[in-house]
């Protein structure tokens, strides 16, 4: 870099410093010369998360029992924080937006770092938030998330980099400033070329993980590339396979998600770098597709660290299928393995989106429902029955991750989709009390798993 690049981008670097905090705090944030974000946080910030659960929090599954007899709402200060209960086996985790993290004193942010300990955003970290036109990038999200999710000792994922949804327009079309839709500029003949999307996703790849390479700890590189027969994702809002093709001509179009995690790794050796997608837990034909494209991939010498199972799933969902499927892929171990011998025994999956549709059989068609104890009672068994099952697969160093998707009832997308509905897919009610759910997750703790 010559002198002249170094004192500008010192000089920014000092900028962003500076208005990164308010007047007279020392600052916490300064990105270096490479463009990578550093956290500079005090002890006592960093011990927030611990302030909020008092050494009296009883741990025993006496106690958990008797909880379960009692109101208890997401802060309180003598409940034990859930995460704990696992005692490092396995992370547990909630993906929340970024308004949710604003005011430490608010309840449900008290509950988020207290209970968990790594997270997701639900869509801050999504491309059409960081990157809406081209040139433009908006950090501050993503920024204040990794802060947080630093502050409460959690680790925190990037979610995600590649989809069909929830990512700019710009990047597919031949001007980046042309106003029509993708589906017009494609019959205008305006759509990029594949050289110019593979530079686009190359250059916004590297420029983010770069940024978070200290303090992202798992990205999705890729999310929901295929569809159930296993082909590709054809979406109407993207045109990833489509405009770039089989560019080494092996007959297979899956040479986006290869570029994607190409780039990654170029950023950042050393991170981990999943493929996430829905369904696997049912569809036994994408699951083996999934699994074909990632064994084809790390054969080309392409790591893939793990894989992620979304797991939008409803309450009468069958469990032994989905652990079926997980084993299919659990089979990718030996891949890995055997295709990076110096990473031996560190392929993962986790289960990434957990939460659960109540509105089946005779409800199916309802949009609103009052949910009975009863109907809270019946979610509790199917959760427990299915974190029993991960359980395994954890004791097994398989699974190191489960993540809800949402703090709780009223904070979940599944009251918008696929329609407007009063669902109860999670942990917490809506008057942040906890649900007999959560106290079958923290139950399943004390499950014993085979040998
Ligand atoms: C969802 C968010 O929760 C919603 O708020 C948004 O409107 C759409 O996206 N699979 C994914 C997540 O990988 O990113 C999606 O999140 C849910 C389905």
């Amino acid at each position: 870099m010559s002198t002249f690049k170094r004192i500008i981008s010192a000089a920014l670097a000092a900028a962003l410093a500076l208005s990164l905090c308010s007047c007279g705090e020392k600052p916490t944030r300064s990105v270096d010369e490479q463009g990578v974000l550093h956290l500079d946080l005090e002890e006592t910030e960093v011990s927030y998360k611990d302030s909020l659960t008092d050494d009296s929090a009883d741990y025993s599954q006496e106690a958990l029992e008797k909880m379960k007899s009692e109101t208890h709402y997401i802060e309180d200060s003598d409940v034990p924080a859930l995460y704990k209960y696992f005692d490092g086996r396995v992370r547990i985790g909630v993906a929340f937006g970024a308004n949710q993290i604003t005011d430490p004193e608010d309840r449900n942010t008290k509950g988020i770092a207290k209970h968990y300990n790594i997270y997701s955003l639900g869509n801050e970290f999504k491309p059409d938030c960081i990157n809406p036109a081209e040139g433009v990038y908006n950090f501050e999200h993503a920024d204040n998330f990794v802060e947080f999710g630093a502050k409460a000792g959690a680790y925190v994922r990037g979610h995600t980099l590649l989809w069909h949804s929830q990512i700019p327009q710009w990047w597919f079309k031949a001007d980046p400033a042309d106003t029509r839709s993708l589906a017009d500029c494609a019959a205008a003949d305006a759509l990029c070329t594949s050289e110019v999307l593979q530079e686009r996703i190359t250059k916004y790849i590297t420029d983010v993980v770069t940024r978070y390479k200290d303090t992202v700890q798992v990205w999705d590189v890729c999310n929901e590339v295929l569809n159930a027969d296993g082909i590709r994702r054809i979406a109407d809002d993207s045109y990833w396979a489509d405009i770039m093709g089989d560019i080494d001509g092996d007959g297979y179009y899956d040479d986006y998600v290869e570029v994607a995690f190409r780039a990654a790794r170029a950023a950042d050796e050393d991170a981990f770098l999943m493929i996430n997608d829905f369904n696997m837990e049912w569809q036994g034909s994408k699951t083996k597709a999934m699994y074909d494209m990632i064994e084809r991939l790390m054969r080309k010498g392409v790591r893939v660290d793990g894989v992620g199972f979304q797991s939008h799933i409803s309450v009468d969902c069958d469990v032994a299928t989905y652990r079926r499927n997980i084993e299919k892929i659990a089979g990718l171990a030996e891949v890995y393995d055997e295709c990076f011998p110096e990473h031996k025994g560190e392929f993962r999956i986790q289960i990434t989106e957990l939460d659960m549709n109540m509105f089946v059989g005779s409800l199916a068609e309802k949009s609103f429902y009052k949910w009975t104890d009863e109907d809270f009672k019946r979610q509790a068994i199917k959760y427990k029955e299915l974190m029993d099952m991960f359980m395994e697969f954890v004791d097994r160093d398989l699974i190191d991750a489960i993540i809800f998707w949402g703090t709780d009832d009223e904070n979940s997308w599944l009251n918008s989709t696929p329609k407007l509905r009063r669902n109860a897919a999670l942990l917490v009610d809506r008057d942040f009390s906890l649900k007999p759910a959560f106290y079958a997750i923290a139950e399943a703790a004390f499950t014993k798993t085979e040998e």
